[in-house]
């Protein structure tokens, strides 16, 4: 029988954080080897991911643990532990994590031996934990972003208690490296480079969820990269708020362009995505710097937010509207081939008719490849939460609705423009409807389906598009 006295006693616990975790692991794996022995089965778990690529990321950490620990992934949530890792970044996604608790106690109520955990962006909020502590009583684990590195440690104290765990922390300046993560793909991979973001929009709740920035070290990222194309990985996606303030607090500062040089040196490597942009420092050397290479893809993602400058201040963006439309005629001079995607937000606080025009403005003169068009949702804690003149319902439904039309119109017109080229393409999947078809992803990041068979499985390689779909292609491999 393993006990938390004996699991946590000062002299056996390892000095590093890596070294401290790793015996966590050990750990684990010992209790979940008891619990099989008694149950006569493997230990089941699943881990549902709400939110950004940054989330599926810290998923991908949480599996690769479990999995050293000997827990199975199972299909569906009828698991011996269930994880939701939530977002907050808008209203809805509270709404739905409260939603779905209810009926995962039900299956909690059927096997007495599944466990729920909880954790991500939605944690880091106060009134949710006060929540989950009064009314969902069921839950065995709940932590945060910054103690994420934590999970195994945490995990032995909710294996071998009977209450409920919390640990939830205001802030980190830890980035531990070289702890286990299972990769969802094996072809392509999500690498972190920084943490946190010190922006405060206006209306963003994630500086005050995910902390201050924090950039990794140039030569960890690196080094995980090589690692990760040594073990097949063709395409990453470099994972940060700001990319573009990228090491500007290392101890050694070095520009995001900078860092992406070295990672085009990567032999390998095939392909390089980064997100997210954030238009007030994208700077020239990094236009440069997409002008020359030959692994970053053409797609840029650059959220706009708002079209109106008077909003963009009151959303503290830092830029005129005037800047972006030149930053994106600066891209487009250099790579004219970029793809251009966006982030917009209607109905921030304030918004009048003619501010909502001048964001139809700038998605007329831009012409997106395609456009994230959000609901403003007001987020308790920001400063824009308590701002006068919140837009009524019908009126952000009614521009929200123009918006939606007139995107779309213009992104099917921008994919149709691409019928009958040639283009490489990444090959992710079997079509999950006819499985005579492959799915892949151009560097734009369009999505063509055409025949083949899961050999072709994480290969780049060349397709003629035949026929746009509006947001996709069928194709033909030439
Ligand atoms: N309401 C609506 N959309 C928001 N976003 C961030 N915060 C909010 C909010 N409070 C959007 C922004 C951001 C994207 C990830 O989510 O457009 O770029
Ligand atoms: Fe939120 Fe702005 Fe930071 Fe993006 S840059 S995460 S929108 S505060």
């Amino acid at each position: 029988m393993i006990r938390l006295e004996d699991v946590f006693a000062e002299n056996k616990l390892p000095e590093t954080e890596v070294d401290r975790q790793y015996y966590f692991i050990q750990v684990a794996k010992d209790i979940v080897a008891e619990k099989e022995t008694e149950l006569g089965r493997k230990l089941t778990f699943c881990v549902n991911t709400f939110g950004c690529q940054m989330n599926a990321r810290d998923s991908e950490k949480l599996v690769g643990i479990l999995e050293q620990i000997g827990y199975v992934e199972a299909e569906s949530e009828d698991a011996d532990f269930v994880i939701y890792n939530t977002c907050t970044v808008r209203e809805n996604a509270n709404n739905k994590v409260y939603g779905r608790l209810g009926y995962l106690h039900n299956k909690k109520k059927k096997n007495p031996h599944m466990m729920i955990g909880l954790c991500g962006c939605m944690m880091q909020e106060k009134h949710v934990v006060e929540t989950i502590r009064k009314k969902y009583l069921f839950v065995d684990l709940v932590f945060g972003t910054h103690n994420i590195y934590k999970f195994a440690e945490l995990l032995v104290r909710a294996l071998l208690s009977e209450s409920m765990i919390v640990d939830i922390w205001e802030d980190t300046d830890q980035i531990v490296e070289d702890l286990p993560v299972e990769r969802k793909f094996h072809f392509k991979s999500g690498v972190n480079i920084m943490f946190g973001c010190n922006n405060f929009c206006s209306y963003c709740i994630v500086p005050y969820v995910r902390g201050r920035e924090r950039s990794r070290h140039p030569r960890d990222i690196i080094r995980e990269i090589q690692r990760l194309v040594a073990d097949g990985v063709v395409e990453i996606m470099l994972l940060g708020q700001n990319v573009n303030s990228y090491g500007k607090n290392l101890d050694e500062p070095i520009t995001f362009a900078r860092l992406l040089e070295e990672i085009e040196k990567i032999p390998g490597l095939q392909r390089i995505r980064f997100m997210t942009s954030h238009p007030k420092d994208l700077s020239d050397e990094l236009i440069e710097v997409l002008a020359k290479s030959k692994k970053i893809c053409n797609h840029f993602h650059l959220p706009l937010q708002s079209g109106s400058s008077r909003v963009l201040q009151k959303m503290n963006r830092r830029y005129t509207k005037e800047d972006y439309l030149l930053l994106v005629e600066k891209i487009r001079a250099k790579v004219p081939d970029m793809a251009i995607t966006t982030d917009i937000i209607v109905g921030f606080p304030g918004e009048t008719e003619e501010d909502f025009l001048e964001t139809l403005d700038v998605v007329e003169k831009v012409r997106f490849d395609s456009a994230f068009t959000f609901i403003y949702s007001k987020r308790t804690g920001t400063p824009a939460a308590v701002m006068e003149e919140q837009v009524p319902d019908d009126v952000v439904k009614d521009r929200f609705d123009r918006l939606l039309a007139r995107v779309q119109e213009i992104s099917q017109e921008k994919a149709a423009m691409l019928t009958g080229e040639v283009v490489s393409v990444l090959v992710e999947e079997q079509n999950g409807q006819d499985n005579t078809l492959v799915t892949g992803r151009l560097g734009n990041n369009a999505v063509v389906h055409f025949p083949g068979d899961v050999s072709l499985i994480g290969q780049i390689i060349s397709v003629r598009l035949t026929e746009c779909k509006g947001f996709y292609y069928i194709g033909e491999q030439v």
